[in-house]
């Protein structure tokens, strides 16, 4: 497989080419629908936006910076995405915003399936520009690898007709967002193809996409077909009253074993697949922390949101002591690795890698 680049068909096989986000001019982003459907009701982050403090982006910087170290002694090929001016305000005919969301995490905008990088729709406006913080990275796998498939999947529109009003409300209360989520009545509207790549997981031939706020049922049908060789199923968790990006809440160890989070849990009429094929699904340990830090969108749930090098080992961030344990106990090895700090930015150590190559081809998982 001479000058394969991108190769890589599951969460777990044998890491050995990725791309570690920047926090390099992140921004958060002015009020905007979907956005604001995310941001709980009691958070530091309501009604505030501009340009994050210098001094919260440089610690980011110097956490995300460690951690490509630490892959790249490792053996691992470590690539980083090229900053555009996430100040800039975009306008297209059908939306303006005021800014841009920033370079983390990778995990959202780029979904590797094999040896195609799919940029992902996206379904908040400030990260509609995102994958050209990619480009340069895209253009290099195009002229290195002549196997390299760059995809990118159409360009939605966003406008109002894509979001429900009822979620504009920032009175909603918890309550009501886990009847509606119990209801999948999420902020995003089937108008037209939605998702974020970090709702989609890799078993091989099986893709599981989260339906919830940021991928809507045509994302979902829109990748089924764009994916003819692979069975796409949809799921969603009604424990969540946010649920965005599948990486919080259902994570694959190994073949086998699936961490699911116990606030969160995979309804029983979703197990079929894992249940016939003998997959374990093990509730998450407790996060080791109370509160997310500050002006952070994720939940204290970025515990579980771990990077699997090879199916015995696994980063895990450094204060997670319960995660660690669980791990250590489910028999993998633990690279730990300090990255609270950069939460804020968008995610943990899954959310702010993208995966290029791993090795191994794509298996039938669930025969
Ligand atoms: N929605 C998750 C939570 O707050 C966070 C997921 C972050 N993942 C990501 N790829 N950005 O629990």
């Amino acid at each position: 497989m001479a000058n394969t680049v991108v190769n890589s068909w599951n969460e777990w096989d044998p890491l050995k080419h990725v791309i570690v986000g920047r926090a390099d001019d992140c921004h958060i982003p002015p009020e905007e629908p979907a956005l604001d459907a995310k941001v709980p009701e009691d958070s530091d982050m309501r009604g505030q936006w501009g340009r994050r403090p210098q001094d919260t982006i440089d610690r980011a910087n110097e956490l995300l910076d460690t951690f490509a170290k630490q892959l790249t002694d490792r053996g691992i090929r470590v690539d980083r995405p090229t900053p555009i001016d996430h100040a800039l305000p975009a306008t297209t005919p059908d939306f303006h915003t005021d800014s841009q969301f920033g370079c983390m995490p990778p995990r959202d905008v780029l979904l590797t399936v094999g040896s195609e990088m799919l940029e992902a729709t996206m379904s908040y406006r400030c990260r509609w520009f995102e994958y050209l913080n990619y480009r340069p990275l895209m253009q290099q796998y195009f002229n290195e690898d002549p196997n390299f498939r760059h995809e990118s999947a159409p360009k939605p529109r966003l406008t109002d007709a894509d979001y429900h009003p009822d979620y504009l409300s920032d009175k909603i209360g918890v309550e009501k967002r886990l009847e509606w989520a119990a209801k999948k009545f999420f902020v995003t509207t089937e108008e037209e193809p939605l998702f974020d790549a970090a709702d989609v997981l890799r078993f091989g031939r099986d893709l599981v996409v989260q339906h919830g706020f940021t991928t809507n049922m045509k994302g979902i049908e829109w990748l089924r077909r764009h994916f003819p060789g692979h069975r796409v199923h949809d799921v969603n968790f009604p424990g969540d009253p946010y649920p965005i990006h599948i990486d919080a809440t259902f994570t694959p160890l190994r073949p086998g074993l699936i961490l699911n989070n116990p606030q969160r849990r995979l309804p029983e009429d979703q197990r079929a697949m894992f249940n016939d094929n003998d997959w374990e699904i093990v509730d998450a340990a407790q996060p080791a922390h109370n509160t997310p830090p500050p002006l952070c969108y994720s939940s204290t749930w970025l515990s579980m949101n771990v990077l699997v090098l090879d199916p015995k080992t696994v980063c895990v961030e450094k204060s997670e002591v319960y995660q660690a344990e669980q791990m250590d106990k489910l028999g993998m090895e633990v690279v730990e690795v300090e990255l609270r700090d950069a939460y804020a930015f968008g995610g943990g150590l899954h959310c702010c890698t993208a995966d290029v190559y791993r090795e191994g081809t794509c298996e039938d998982y669930f025969p």
